[in-house]
């Protein structure tokens, strides 16, 4: 067996996976190259082998698929190789407006954009820890800095998610030898403008802004070399996002507006604060609604006079809930008992929902828990279901509700994101953070896309908030000082209040809280990842002496 290190790399047939596999082959890596393309890939498995000497094995894979990740695993395993280095590159930009597509596609590109990265370095890193050496280069994004915008939905979102976690791993896997990297790039001469349909943005960018593959790709492996845990690729780059970070969000939102041609066409018109039906029916479906902040929102939102539907799993506290709210209000209420960390429950939802015919004009995606366990300890089942309550359910239920307000002209989905969406990767928030910022990028998208037609999305980002949350997080207690904690009523009014003004996020929290805030966006991202998780290991119990 050959004793050179093994580089694997997604999306390896063209543009900057392709130039990964060139890098790695030039510094003497064996390869396993993994894309769908299969007479490429095999061409260009058979040029690198050639040209540098290097074993080079071809894994044709379609990544959409749910076993992809244990089937390119296997395939390893048959192969006989150890893989030291993973570069999860592959990636596609389905740009079209959200609200226009079916779930499916939506589904898929999540899939591929983030699901896919984060169960392949689940896969793949321990071995690598066994061993005491690897590299994880995840491809993020600039854009994963940036507001979400129109047709940014998925991509925008996965890529805020990705780094977050490349951050939080990094910290994770400190003193393994083994180190994260997530790396972005803006602008690069490959096919993805073309293949995605965005020749009009392709021709707005200015000369200066284009990077070539092979560049990044070098200084993606520097970056990696030097346990980075995020680079960003080409000065101007930087400038770019030194700008950013100083600019108000609401602004930089406008960009895509004024990138994407086609994006400034709109149509309908907008009914910014009053409510389309205050003489008619209305409801709300608020997941999350036997506690916490969701509970207040039920509260909130029956007692302006919506019909609600309470979702969550714990029927008795419901039932309870529902009959108190329709006794003090008047209000019809209905009770949906689901659980939102498996996989078809916003199905289940969107069903129920349907067979009620109450019109929902107000859907509240709160449920959640925490999740602060690190991430390599974690079986991949813990891994998926928070994926699926803290991402996946919020987009496919913001999906699903949107065609009912826009055909109705008004309507707000309150995505729960949280404060921890703005932060760095730190310890233990592998998982959570990247979940959070992944809300708000997709919530300002899609906000961004329907508000001509009067329905917004907003991300209310709570800081802490007195709710059974602490006891479940599991932290020692007086950890959070009182001016620093939120009462859950006032969480859920503000919220509600900023939704229906159209805020597409919204931070609610103390004066000290909102300070502290800003103070994790505008410093370095590293430094304040390690002040954090120095925090957080005197705040969670377990990690006290
Ligand atoms: N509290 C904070 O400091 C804080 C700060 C920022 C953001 N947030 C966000 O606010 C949201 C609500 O948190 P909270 O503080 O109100 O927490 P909480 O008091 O623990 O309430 C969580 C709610 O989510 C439901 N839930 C949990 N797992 C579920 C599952 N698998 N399926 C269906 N429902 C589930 C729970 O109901 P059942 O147990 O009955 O299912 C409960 O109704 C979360 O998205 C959280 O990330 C909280």
């Amino acid at each position: 067996m050959s004793q050179r290190r093994v580089a694997l790399i997604t999306g390896a047939a063209a543009g900057l996976g392709a130039s990964f596999a060139e890098r790695f082959a030039r510094d003497g890596y064996d390869l396993v190259l993994v894309d769908r393309q299969e007479q490429r890939l095999q061409e260009s498995a058979r040029d690198l082998a050639a040209k540098h000497g290097v074993a080079a094995h071809v894994v044709v894979q379609d990544l959409y698929d749910l076993a992809a990740v244990e089937k390119i695993y296997a395939r390893t395993r048959q192969l006989g190789v150890n893989v030291d280095v993973l570069v999860n590159n592959a990636g596609f930009h389905l740009d079209k407006l959200f609200r226009d597509l079916p779930w499916p596609p939506i589904r898929d590109n999540m899939r591929l954009l983030l699901d896919v990265v984060v169960e392949m370095t689940h896969r793949f890193t321990p071995p690598m820890v066994e061993r005491g050496w690897g590299r994880v280069i995840n491809v993020a994004s600039m854009s994963g800095f940036m507001p979400g915008g129109v047709r940014l939905a998925t991509y925008t979102s996965a890529k805020a998610f990705l780094i977050p976690f490349s951050e939080a791993l990094n910290l994770e896997l400190e003193g393994t030898g083994v180190n994260v990297t997530a790396i972005c790039p803006g602008f690069m001469r490959t096919d993805l403008f073309v293949n995605s349909g965005l020749e009009d943005v392709r021709d707005s960018v200015p000369w200066f802004l284009w990077l070539d593959p092979g560049r990044v790709a070098d200084e993606a492996v520097r970056a990696a070399s030097r346990g980075k845990p995020v680079h960003v690729s080409g000065l101007p780059n930087r400038l770019i996002l030194a700008a950013a970070k100083v600019t108000p969000r609401a602004l930089l939102r406008e960009r895509t507006r004024i990138l994407h041609r086609s994006a400034r066409a709109t149509n309908g018109t907008s009914n910014g604060g009053h409510d389309r039906a205050a003489g008619g029916p209305k409801a709300a479906l608020v997941t999350g609604a036997s506690a916490g902040i969701g509970a207040s929102f039920a509260e909130t939102l029956a007692r302006e006079g919506y019909d609600v539907v309470l979702v969550a799993r714990r029927r008795e506290v419901l039932e309870q809930k529902a009959a108190d709210l329709s006794r003090r209000f008047g209000v019809r209420t209905h009770v949906l008992v689901q659980d939102l960390s498996e996989r078809g429950a916003p199905d289940a939802i969107v069903a129920a929902c349907q067979q009620l015919g109450w019109p929902i004009d107000v859907v509240v995606n709160n449920a959640g828990y925490p999740v602060n366990e690190l991430f390599l300890k974690m079986p991949w089942a813990d891994v998926d279901a928070a994926l699926q309550i803290l991402v996946r359910s919020v987009a496919q239920l913001t999906h699903a509700f949107l065609p009912g307000m826009i055909a109705r002209k008004w309507g707000r989905v309150i995505n729960v994101a949280s404060l921890a969406g703005f932060e760095p990767g730190s310890y233990r928030s592998t998982l959570y953070s990247s979940a959070k910022a992944c809300v708000i990028a997709f919530s300002e998208s899609v906000d961004a896309e329907v508000e001509p037609s009067g329905v917004r999305v907003t991300a209310l980002c709570p800081g802490f908030t007195k709710t059974e949350w602490a006891s479940k997080n599991n932290l020692a207690s007086g950890s959070v000082p009182e001016m620093l904690s939120m009462e859950s009523d006032d969480v859920a009014r503000q919220g509600f209040e900023a939704a229906r003004r159209g805020s597409a996020v919204t931070v609610v929290g103390t004066a000290p809280q909102r300070l502290i805030s800003a103070v994790f966006r505008l410093g370095p991202r590293r430094t304040i990842g390690r002040l954090l998780s120095n925090k957080r290991r005197k705040m969670i119990a377990s990690d006290t002496p």
